[in-house]
């Protein structure tokens, strides 16, 4: 199979999967610590957390420890004249989970003697009784979280059983049930630091004679393009000048799989816009050219994606397709439904992950599953997939971080390949997940025949024009941030669409909710007169999606109802039309294409409508309030 395209096989991973957001940086090698760890820790800021700390061993093996609760500037002032030096070290942004956000529960944490420091992403679940034990043989603790009591186990271990940290990290991690990502220090070693993880992201970044360690690969990507991807239940031994080994719990050595990273540091920096968003809307004519890259071939027209090829069975044989997804993953998956039920006419149920894992579904072991996930780690999206795979259901990943635990957990599947979308409102990422999608649509219709071969080859064509009339689309960025001045005022939206347009209208409220805090819905055009309509007054804006093509006329009447009721209308309209238009307060158009991927270029004026609405109300668009870019809690 193609690796570099699709997701391989792993290993069944069945745990209870409780992911905490925050991130883990670590380093070890011939630089000075502090500098690398801080600003890892600021690129991993989008995931969200409370608080911050630092560990570093410094020349005389003092293991120094500083937290502060809030944000990573917070920890920097609260370092200022201390001492920072050292080169080893570990950094943490914290999600709490036990323990209010404060300092004392703010990572490192010490063990009791102060020569162990520890951080920890993840859940022990059974810490209460860990921790019970730990009290009996004397230890006393400072913090209400989980993780002092992991570090505290680990130099139980270490001191009863007389081992090297590496053997007591393994012992104790056998005792624990839940999930972590950790990283461990000893004062009286600073030549070595121990990593294990279950369930929560871990990263290595190989140097020359230097490693680093994070939750992703952002604080790594401008340091070096070697990575390993820690697997569950590993434990990676990190010795300065020596290769890194890795071992199981069971203590099985395991061989490091060494990846090249895809994302450059460009990839991460603004480039020159003021927010990654704004970056990522105009970055999606290229992202979805790659994201087609070597799957959609012009000159031959046609489509090749390898994780269905390898698996084309499973997909013809399939009687029923379920999507689970969350948000804007959610949306996509409607799209998909569409394009799906349409040129393979195989059933298709879109499911809330969070719904679809606590229902007791029926799960068929013909389905084929398909869960859609940007971070790859949302949690209920990730325990529908093992709830699935439980029911002997194929598994099939749209994701756009490899090495990401859905990817890891799935059969097969297509990456995205959008790159790091580090904005917290996806944008890249969902258009990409619709091309994948309707990719995969038309490759299940060819083959099965129920979609002839004139229809796919003309889809197929106008597919590969849609980066270029992206392009186009974007040019109207200047008269969206003209309209965004004129509804700031609005205390709510309606968005409105119909058929493959319908998810496109939910989108495109939730863009608007999610960064500018304005509520909006998202509607069946048609379903305004069965009540919504009743909202319409001359103050409620109404967006309403109204390609040339399909349920056209049926838009026209929509509209028109609304207007009777003084409603004001930005319509989506294409290029030419000056029927939609002229009945319009405001107006933006896009380029004429097929009805199913109206929705690749529809999407664009709603990103960038809610974008600028959001800079003129001055949100922090890139980190909106209440959000994470990756929401790994249940
Ligand atoms: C979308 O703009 C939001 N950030 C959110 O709805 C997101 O799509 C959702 O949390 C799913 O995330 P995932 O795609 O990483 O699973
Ligand atoms: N459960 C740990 C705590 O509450 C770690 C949370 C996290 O992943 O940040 O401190």
């Amino acid at each position: 199979m193609n690796k570099k395209d699709d997701i391989c096989i792993y290993f069944f991973i069945n745990f209870e999967f409780k992911k905490i957001m925050c991130g883990i940086v670590g380093y070890i090698g011939k630089r000075e610590a502090y500098p690398i760890l801080i600003k890892g820790l600021h690129r991993l800021e989008y995931r969200g957390y409370d608080s911050a700390g630092v560990a570093l061993i410094n020349g005389k093996q003092q293991l120094n420890v500083y937290k502060a609760k809030g944000k990573v500037a917070d920890l920097e002032h609260a370092v200022e004249s201390k001492d920072i030096s050292g080169t080893i070290g570990i950094a943490h942004t914290r999600w709490a989970t036990h323990g209010e956000p404060n300092q004392v529960n703010a990572h490192p944490h010490y063990s009791e003697s102060e020569e162990l420091a520890i951080i920890h992403n993840g859940i022990i679940e059974n810490y209460a009784v860990l921790k019970q034990g730990l009290i009996e043989n004397g230890y006393s603790f400072k913090s209400e979280t989980d993780t002092e009591v992991l570090v505290q186990l680990i130099e139980h271990i270490k001191k009863t059983d007389k081992t090297d940290l590496q053997t007591a990290v393994q012992l104790a991690l056998n005792q624990v049930v839940g999930a972590y990502a950790i990283v461990v220090l000893d004062q009286n070693n600073p030549d070595k630091m121990v990593a294990a993880r279950k369930g929560s992201p871990l990263v290595i970044g190989i140097g020359e004679n230097e490693y680093f360690l994070a939750s992703d690969a952002t604080p790594i990507v401008e340091f070096t393009d070697k990575v390993v991807y820690v697997g569950d239940e590993e434990i990676v031994h990190l010795r300065r000048n020596k290769e890194l080994s890795i071992k199981t719990i069971g203590n099985v050595v395991k061989t490091p799989e060494i990846k090249k990273l895809e994302m450059t540091l460009s990839q991460l920096e603004k480039g020159g816009y003021p927010h990654f968003m704004l970056k990522e809307i105009f970055e999606q004519p290229t992202t979805l050219a790659t994201s087609m890259r070597g799957r959609v071939n012009i000159e031959h027209n046609n489509i090749t994606l390898a994780g269905f090829i390898d698996n084309k069975e499973r997909f013809l044989n399939a009687k029923r397709i379920i999507i689970t997804a969350c948000g804007t993953s959610w949306h996509a998956g409607l799209i998909g439904m569409h394009a799906i039920e349409e040129f393979a006419r195989i059933p298709v149920v879109v499911e809330y992950s969070s719904e679809f894992r606590y229902r007791s579904p029926v799960i068929n072991s013909d389905d084929v599953v398909i869960a859609i996930s940007q971070s790859g780690e949302t949690a209920d999206t990730l325990a529908a997939v093992e709830l699935a795979k439980s029911h002997g259901a194929f598994i099939y990943g749209v994701c756009n971080v490899v090495g990401a635990s859905i990817p890891r957990a799935a059969h097969s599947g297509s990456y995205t390949h959008v790159g790091p979308e580090i904005g917290v409102a996806s944008t890249k990422a969902f258009t990409a997940q619709v091309a994948v999608l309707t990719m995969l649509a038309l490759m299940i219709g060819r083959e099965k025949g129920t979609l002839s071969q004139e229809r796919y080859l003309q889809i197929v064509a106008e597919l590969g024009k849609i980066p270029e009339k992206i392009k186009e689309t974007l040019k109207q960025d200047d008269l969206l941030a003209e309209f965004a001045k004129t509804f700031t005022y609005a205390q709510n939206f309606i968005y409105l669409g119909r058929g493959y347009n319908y998810p496109i209208a939910m989108e495109g409220a939730l863009k608007l909710k999610e960064i500018s805090y304005i509520h909006a819905e998202g509607y069946p055009a048609a379903e305004m007169k069965h009540g919504p309509i009743a909202l319409i007054n001359e103050e409620m804006p109404v967006v309403v999606i109204a390609p040339h093509c399909g349920t056209y006329d049926k838009v026209v009447s929509n509209i028109q109802e609304i207007k009777a009721r003084k409603g004001r209308i930005i319509s989506i309209v294409t290029e030419g039309d000056t029927i939609v238009r002229d009945m319009s307060d405001y107006s933006i158009s896009i380029p004429a294409t097929e009805e199913c991927l109206v929705p690749l270029l529809a999407a664009i004026p709603l990103q960038l409508l809610a974008y600028h609405i959001a800079v003129v109300k001055g949100r922090n668009v890139d980190q909106p309030r209440n959000l994470a870019k990756s929401v790994t809690v249940e």
